[in-house]
């Protein structure tokens, strides 16, 4: 056998495992095997092999998936073992396999076979986040909470207005991820080295076999392109960087008292007995890192490779399998934390108007009644370095305008703006943080969800 002799040729030598994927292809195994058996049948319908050998081919490839990955002989990657073994296991014929194909249109064909599999569970664990973040929503349009801007207390808002603004985002992620599946399900099969094949093969019917949507047309762009696996690995790490401000906020919450994690999702000190720490949310933000480098990995081995399939292509799709890994779990982890943890709304009203965050809304009031917002802004700045309250606010209008501030507003209308729930309330416009205003944009989440 040539293909033998050829093999031993090249199979030797200190650079062996360094050139060889084998283990890293356990990954690609079953893909490898549903691959080999759609082209197999699409070889015997095309009568460019006989029935008889694509029969005892696929024999043979069901024995082997059944041994297993770690059954395999040894080999340059799982590609080479799988066939070596079916030839052990036809004979000669079973060489038959590789007509009209390459290792570089299969493990092209192999990637985006498993990959496919791997987003659709990627986007399944960012429609459950969502989820949670409804749930949250829908249980809290009137917990009152402190809102921020550079983590200095801002406005109050309700932790209903929080959740959304983050379903907001994983629902962008979740469309990223969608797209970037339509790419990733074409064929490339077909494509052989990269410039076809003299055989009557048919790809349509690979494709359809393997449920892929189309084919990849031109056969030196299916057989080497690599840009599905970077625009994937960049969705996903766009989705760890939603995952980590939202990891970093409840951090944050619960470092204040104001959320609960549950104990599933905590960890404790093996030193200090009392702690409870977020452990779960930190790695959640951490994941954001190796998603990143996952990015900055791949592009930099893709960059500047010339077409056709070069070898270092063995090494991006690595990239691509590590962080699909981490931020799948990390986007579970993040559901499951969000949804299992208590929200202490006594601890979030105290602080709803700590720092005065009432001021936009007093500032809005006196506006609203005739004074230039400039005015009304300063008049408020110079009130909130006393305190914030009506006095100081009297004060501050007699400094500023030098009458009461009688003479423009009802001081009960003040004192209703200074309290953090109606402040919430009277901000009713589009997508804002009063009730009335957020039912709206749950119900946009939910349909979207549906959609999904
Ligand atoms: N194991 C290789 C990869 O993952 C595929 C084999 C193609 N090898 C080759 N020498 N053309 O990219």
């Amino acid at each position: 056998d040539e293909g033998v002799v050829r093999r031993d040729r090249f199979s030797g030598g200190p650079a062996r495992s360094f050139l060889s994927s084998l283990a890293a292809d356990e990954r690609i195994f079953e893909a490898d095997i549903e691959i080999d058996r759609a082209h197999v049948i699409m070889l015997a319908e095309q009568d460019i092999i006989g029935d008889d050998v694509a029969g005892q081919i696929l024999t043979a490839l069901d024995a082997i998936e059944v041994d297993g990955h770690d059954s395999l002989p040894d080999g340059e990657d799982v590609h080479e073992a799988i066939e070596t073994a079916v030839i052990e296991g036809v004979g000669p014929d079973g060489g038959k396999m590789h007509t009209a194909r390459s290792r570089n249109d299969e493990v092209a064909a192999c990637i985006r076979y498993r990959l496919r599999e791997d987003v659709l569970e990627a986007i399944e664990t960012t429609l459950a986040l969502r989820e949670s973040l409804i749930e949250v929503a829908a249980e809290h349009t009137e917990t009152i909470m402190p809102g921020y801007t550079h983590l200095q207390p801002a406005q109050p808002t309700t932790v209903a207005h929080w959740a959304l603004a983050y379903e907001g985002a994983v629902r962008r992620d979740t469309a990223r991820l969608l797209e970037a599946y339509e790419r990733i399900n074409q064929s490339p099969l077909g494509g052989a080295a990269f410039a076809g094949t003299p055989f009557d093969i048919d790809r349509e019917r690979t494709a359809e076999l393997l449920g892929f949507e189309s084919v990849v047309e031109n056969s030196m762009d299916a057989s080497s392109s690599r840009d599905f696996l970077l625009e994937t690995t960049q969705a996903l790490s766009t989705h760890a960087t939603t995952l980590s401000g939202l990891a970093e906020d409840v951090i944050i919450f619960a470092n204040r008292g104001f959320v609960d994690l549950s104990d599933d999702y905590s960890s404790t000190s093996s030193i200090m007995p009392q702690k409870k720490n977020p452990d779960t949310l930190e790695l959640v933000r951490a994941v954001a890192g190796d998603a990143a480098g996952g990015v900055q990995g791949l592009t930099t081995t893709l960059k500047g490779l010339p077409r056709a399939y070069n070898r270092d292509l063995q090494r991006a799709t690595t990239h691509a399998w590590e962080t699909v890994d981490a931020v799948t779990e990390a986007s579970e982890v993040a559901a499951g934390a969000v949804a299992t943890a208590d929200w202490n709304a006594d601890a979030l009203a105290a602080e709803a108007g700590e720092g005065f965050s009432t001021a936009t809304g007093v500032a809005d009031l006196l506006a609203a009644n005739g004074l230039p917002f400039r005015t009304a802004h300063e008049l408020v700045a110079i009130a909130a370095e006393n305190s914030a309250d009506y006095d100081a606010l009297e004060a501050a209008a007699q400094d500023v305008l030098g009458e009461s501030l009688e003479a423009y507003v009802d001081p009960e209308a003040v004192e209703a703006a200074l309290d953090p729930a109606e402040s919430v309330a009277s901000r009713d416009s589009q997508g804002g943080p009063a009730p009335e205003a957020v039912g709206p944009q749950l119900e946009t989440a939910r349909d979207a969800l549906e959609a999904d």
